[in-house]
């Protein structure tokens, strides 16, 4: 018999700003939580300080012991009921769903920065233009920093402070080291950032600053910067935030749960995400499989994963060896988010591609840029290296691989306000004729404005 601890008669306040007890002993758990290796499938009890297995290097993972199978109609009602409650870890669209990670000990605090809930959107400028009747966009740049990497930062940074750490560092394209720089700064913990010198939009160089992180740019691009780090924390004790750690991917996968809840437990036939270093992919897939596994969902949505063509070498993995290798490319893009060359996480990748049976493509610059504005002209809006999924979704509906009538859901990775000077450029300068909308110089002159006014077409 499931029993319900109401969300009334747990997490008591510590008296910490935005530091709150966690309780991860209702009777709804998923079961308990272990680190296991994807390769070997060990359970790990002592992962290296850069989350490989001790025994056979690969990746590892957070996996569950389960007892029976949770009541799923009881989650999604406890998951629902915790909207309307006044407390930061109920308000966090990530610990909302704690049930489904159970990762941090019994009394232990979550750093929240009332990360998750973010809005799925209707897009229909976007979905005419490619080619759909139903088009939404799950936007993870709605989250307190804006990008979706907050979601995973709360659980990651939470357990370095459970672990005891002082220091906390990531090598970065931008986002995970301004959510870092702010979580850590939350937590009153201190931040090292690593991140690729000339190579990082400015919004987010500016908020590691802001957030009073040490920032540091390293004159080599991310996978450089991604090998210092790993040396760097050989020989000095700092927690690593990068989502090698297994703990972020957990954070990150609830974005799938608040996906499910938002299109009322019925999956939509495709999710389509951009690839970088692969983790969101990964965390997104690890989700909807254990969403399937409780019960909470009767079927997988097809998740393709879309990269930049000068940063594609997951795309290369799948076509020259079906996912069996990864040959690591120089990457060269202008959505510097995705600029990465040689991706951690690409084997959890393949197997979310295989087990839902999505697609691995890439996109021109060219149709980064026309994929963006499209967004920004549905009033939504979004970073360079999110748009990569409207071009992404595009070449999909030309293939066939999505049908007119199927529904689809984006994920949009990071805010609109990121990367400035990119869409300055795109519409002062360079982008597809179609798409620009650069400013009008006038003189201050109302005849001027409605002028201009008069002879413009629908
Ligand atoms: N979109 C945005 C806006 C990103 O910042 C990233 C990755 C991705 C997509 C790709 O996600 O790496 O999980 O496949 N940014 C990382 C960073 C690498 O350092 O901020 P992924």
């Amino acid at each position: 018999m499931i029993r319900i601890r109401r969300a009334g008669s747990t997490n008591e306040p510590t008296g910490r700003v935005g530091s709150y007890y966690m309780v991860t002993t209702t009777d709804l758990v998923i079961g308990a939580a272990y680190l296991r290796c994807i390769g070997c499938n060990d359970e790990v009890r002592k992962p290296t300080a850069e989350f490989a297995c001790p025994r056979c290097g690969d990746r590892i993972e957070v996996a569950y012991r389960r007892e029976g199978a949770p009541d799923a109609a009881a989650l999604r009602e406890l998951w629902r009921e915790r909207k309307t409650s006044a407390k930061p870890i109920d308000q966090s669209g990530v610990w909302r769903f704690r049930e489904a990670l159970p990762i941090l000990a019994a009394g232990s605090e979550a750093v929240t920065l009332r990360e998750g809930n973010t809005p799925i959107y209707r897009l229909a400028r976007s979905a005419k233009s490619a080619g759909v009747d139903e088009l939404w966009a799950k936007h993870q740049g709605m989250n307190p920093t804006g990008s979706f990497k907050d979601t995973g930062m709360t659980t990651a940074l939470s357990m370095a402070r459970e672990k005891g750490f002082e220091w906390v560092g990531c090598a970065s394209t931008g986002n995970t080291s301004a959510s870092m720089a702010a979580y850590a700064a939350y937590a009153g913990m201190r931040a090292l950032v690593l991140i690729p010198e000339g190579k990082i939009a400015w919004g987010k160089l500016s908020q590691s600053l802001d957030y009073a992180a040490t920032t540091v740019q390293l004159r080599t691009d991310f996978d450089g910067c991604v090998r210092v780090l790993g040396e760097v924390i050989g020989q000095f004790p700092l927690y690593l935030l990068n989502s090698v750690n297994p703990y972020r991917l957990e954070g990150q996968k609830t974005t799938a749960y608040e996906m499910m809840e938002q299109l009322g437990w019925e999956p939509p036939d495709h999710v389509i995400v951009p690839g970088g270093n692969l983790g969101n992919s990964s965390a997104l897939g690890k989700g909807l499989r254990e969403m399937r596994a409780m019960g909470l969902i009767g079927r997988l949505p097809k998740l393709s994963i879309v990269q930049a063509a000068g940063a594609n070498p997951l795309v290369r993995s799948m076509r020259d060896s079906g996912g069996e290798r990864l040959q690591p490319v120089k990457a060269e893009t202008r959505a510097t988010a995705i600029r990465i060359g040689n991706p951690a996480s690409w084997k959890k990748a393949v197997a979310v591609l295989r087990e839902t049976g999505g697609e691995c493509l890439d996109v021109t610059e060219d149709e980064i840029g026309v994929a963006k504005a499209e967004i920004g002209a549905d009033g939504v809006g979004c970073e360079p290296a999110s748009a990569v999924t409207l071009a992404g979704l595009k070449k999909l509906t030309r293939s066939g691989f999505v049908k007119r009538g199927e529904r689809v859901v984006l994920v949009l990775t990071g805010h609109c306000l990121k990367d400035p000077e990119y869409t300055m450029d795109f519409h002062r300068a360079e982008g597809d004729a179609s798409m620009r909308k650069p400013p009008v110089l006038l003189d201050a002159d109302a005849a001027a404005v409605i002028g201009l006014l008069g002879g413009m077409e629908r």
